[in-house]
């Protein structure tokens, strides 16, 4: 809660003209999805592909946050509203920076996603659900981190005795079982040439 003695302070560098400079328009693109899903791998792909194009771009990712910023917080319910919000927060810096933001963490609860985007105005924060079943991230595990849970040695992992709740309401759905990753790229590139994050041609 801010406090009312605190007063906004408006400064003469605009977002606006932040983002100009550059030539481009920022975005927060929120990738959510269970661990394993391909978050990471799907969000790095784009960002490659952004790179290419000359823009200027950030990517959060959960296990990077978490070594830094957010490495006082764990896996309760709590402390994940709580990662969340900081990334959220964070974000729309880095979007009023001028930046196209990824990031990519499980995010798992719909009301700390909807808060995020309340943050943003409308087009600017694109939720991408990384739609992929948990047998599948089980099977893939990259981490080894569901055979420990199974085996009880991780707490509150996520779709295991975590909840993950699925998005109402995504602006892109990426089902990747059986497709390729440049295939799920292709699937969020084409979003942003529709919203003019990039240019149609490319
Ligand atoms: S979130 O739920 O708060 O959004 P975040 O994306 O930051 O999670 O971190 C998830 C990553 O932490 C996973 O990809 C996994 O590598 C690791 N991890 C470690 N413990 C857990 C756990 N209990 N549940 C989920 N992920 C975990």
């Amino acid at each position: 809660m801010t406090d009312s003695n605190i007063v906004w302070h408006p400064y003469q560098v605009t977002s606006h003209s932040r983002a100009s400079q550059k030539g481009q328009v920022p975005v927060l693109l929120w990738f959510t999805g269970l661990s394993g899903s391909g978050k990471s791998t799907i969000a790095n792909a784009v960002e490659c592909h952004l790179f290419e194009l000359g823009c200027h771009s950030y990517l959060l990712d959960g296990d990077n946050v978490r070594h830094g910023l957010c490495n006082d917080l764990g896996f309760s319910d709590q402390d994940r509203v709580e990662n969340i919000r900081r990334v959220g927060e964070v974000g729309k810096l880095m979007v009023d920076a001028g930046l196209i933001v990824l990031s990519a963490f499980i995010s798992p609860f719909r009301s700390d996603r909807q808060l995020v985007r309340g943050l943003f105005p409308t087009n600017q924060f694109i939720e991408v659900f990384i739609d992929t079943p948990l047998s599948v991230c089980e099977a893939r595990d990259p981490k080894k981190l569901y055979q420990k849970a199974r085996q009880g040695l991780i707490s509150n992992f996520t779709g295991i005795d975590s909840d993950y709740e699925t998005p109402s309401n995504p602006d892109i759905v990426v089902r990747t079982e059986g497709k390729s990753v440049d295939d799920c790229v292709a699937q969020v590139l084409d979003v942003l040439r529709t919203q003019g994050v990039i240019p149609t041609a490319t």
